[in-house]
C-alpha cells in the first residue's frame, strides 16, 4: 500500500466539497494540500465554516489552474459546477495529476448526448474518451489504473446501483423511475425555488421526464442490458437537507423467491451495498451519513419494484469521490469511510 498522499480540492467551499474536506481530514492515507474557490482573497477555511475550527488551519484561496499544476498533490477533486472541469482536466492530466471530477463533464461518453443535456458545447473530448465512469461496483478494475474518474450523480449512483442486477441478468421491458432527493442535491446557490419557505412543508416533482441525469442513466443501463435502454424518470424535491429514495418499477418476469438471491449475489463482497434480506425497504435516515447504498426489492412474476436509498452527498459524492480515490491509490476501499 502507497503511504501519505496529497490532494488538492477545488469547489472546497460547496456542499460537495465541504463533505471532501470533512472526508479527507479524518482519511489516514490523505493529507488535504490546498482548498479552492472563487474568493478573491484567501481567507481561513475554519473561519468561512467554523465546524472545521481546530480540524485545519488551511486557507481557502482562489482557483489557480497553474497553482494546482506546479502543487505537489497527487490526486485533484474537482467539486465544481458543470462545465468548469473541462477547462482544467487538459492542464492537470499534463501535469501528472490523477483526477476525481464530481460534476458532470466527463460522464457521457457521447457529445451530442452531453450538449442536449447541459446546453454546451464539449471542449475536451480527447480526455472524455479516457475518462473512465467512477462506479466501483462496477468498474473498479479500469478505475485503479485511471488518470481521470468521471464521480456518477447522485440520482444515477442509486438508480444504476438499483437496478443492475436486474438488467444485466433478466429480460426486462419498462423502467419506471420515482425518484426524490434533498434540497443540497441542488447545491447551494441561490434559487427562489430552493429557499425555505418554497421548500418546507411542500412536495412536487420538477424536470418531469427532462432531468439531465437521465442520459446518464440510460447510458449506464443500456452497457450492462446490452441494448439501447431508455428510462421513464419523474424526479421530486423532498423538503429535507439531504437523501434520495427512488422507486422502481420494472416491467420483468423475476419470480418472487428468486429476486433477493439474484441482488445478494450480483453484490456479493460489496462494502457499500446493502441488500434487505428480510423483505423490508430503506428510508433516507438509514443512509444519511454514510456512504451505503440499501436496496429493497419485491417481485410478483410479472413486475419488480425497488428501491434504493443513498445520501446524496456521500454516496451520491463526496464518499463515492473517495472510495475512488482508494481504489486508484491503492488503498483499502472502504478506509476513513466506515
Ligand atoms: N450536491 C450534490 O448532492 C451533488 C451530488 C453529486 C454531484 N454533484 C456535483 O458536484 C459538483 C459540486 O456540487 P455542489 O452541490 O457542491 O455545488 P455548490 O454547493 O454550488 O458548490 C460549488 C463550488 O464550486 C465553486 N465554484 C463555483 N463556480 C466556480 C468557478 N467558476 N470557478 C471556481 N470555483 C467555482 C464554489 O465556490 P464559491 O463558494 O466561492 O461560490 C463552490 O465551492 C457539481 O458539479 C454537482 O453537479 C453534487
Amino acid at each position: 500500500m502507497p503511504g501519505v498522499i496529497k490532494a488538492d480540492i477545488a469547489g472546497a467551499t460547496g456542499y460537495a466539497g465541504q463533505e471532501l474536506v470533512d472526508l479527507l481530514l479524518r482519511h489516514p492515507n490523505v493529507r488535504i494540500n490546498a482548498l479552492y474557490s472563487t474568493t478573491d482573497q484567501p481567507r481561513k477555511f475554519s473561519e468561512m465554516f467554523p465546524r472545521f475550527a481546530r480540524r485545519t488551519g488551511l486557507l481557502c484561496q482562489k482557483l489557480d489552474a497553474k497553482k494546482i499544476t506546479h502543487g505537489e498533490s497527487s490526486v485533484v477533486f474537482l467539486a465544481l459546477p458543470h462545465t468548469c472541469s473541462m477547462d482544467l482536466v487538459p492542464a492537470l492530466l499534463r501535469a501528472g495529476k490523477r483526477v476525481v471530477d464530481l460534476g458532470a463533464d466527463y460522464r457521457l461518453k457521447s457529445v451530442p448526448a452531453y450538449e442536449k443535456a447541459y446546453g454546451v458545447p464539449h471542449k475536451d473530448r480527447d480526455n472524455l474518451r479516457q475518462a473512465v465512469y467512477g462506479l466501483p461496483e462496477l468498474y473498479r478494475q479500469k478505475i485503479r489504473k485511471a488518470q481521470i474518474v468521471a464521480n456518477p450523480g447522485c440520482y444515477p449512483t442509486a438508480c444504476v446501483l438499483g437496478l443492475a442486477p436486474l438488467v444485466s441478468l433478466q429480460e426486462f421491458d419498462s423502467v419506471i423511475v420515482d425518484a426524490k432527493s434533498g434540497v443540497s442535491g441542488a447545491g447551494k446557490k441561490a434559487v427562489q425555488d430552493m429557499l425555505f419557505t418554497e421548500v418546507d412543508e411542500d412536495f412536487r416533482a420538477y424536470k418531469v421526464n427532462s432531468h439531465q441525469h437521465m442520459p446518464e442513466i440510460e447510458q449506464e443501463l443500456s452497457k450492462l442490458a446490452g441494448r439501447r435502454t431508455q428510462i421513464t424518470f419523474v424526479p421530486h424535491l423532498l423538503p429535507v437537507k439531504r437523501g434520495i429514495l427512488e422507486t422502481i418499477y420494472v416491467g420483468a418476469p423475476v419470480r418472487p423467491s428468486k429476486v433477493l438471491e439474484l441482488y445478494r449475489k450480483f453484490y456479493t463482497h460489496e462494502p457499500f451495498i446493502r441488500i434487505r434480506e428480510d423483505g423490508s425497504f430503506p428510508s433516507i435516515k438509514d443512509v444519511e451519513g454514510t456512504n451505503f447504498c440499501d436496496i429493497g426489492v419485491k417481485a410478483d412474476g410479472s413486475s419488480v419494484i425497488v428501491i434504493s436509498a443513498i445520501d446524496n452527498l456521500l454516496k451520491g459524492a463526496s464518499g463515492q469521490a473517495v472510495q475512488n480515490m482508494n481504489i486508484m491509490f491503492g488503498f483499502p476501499e472502504t478506509m476513513g469511510l466506515m
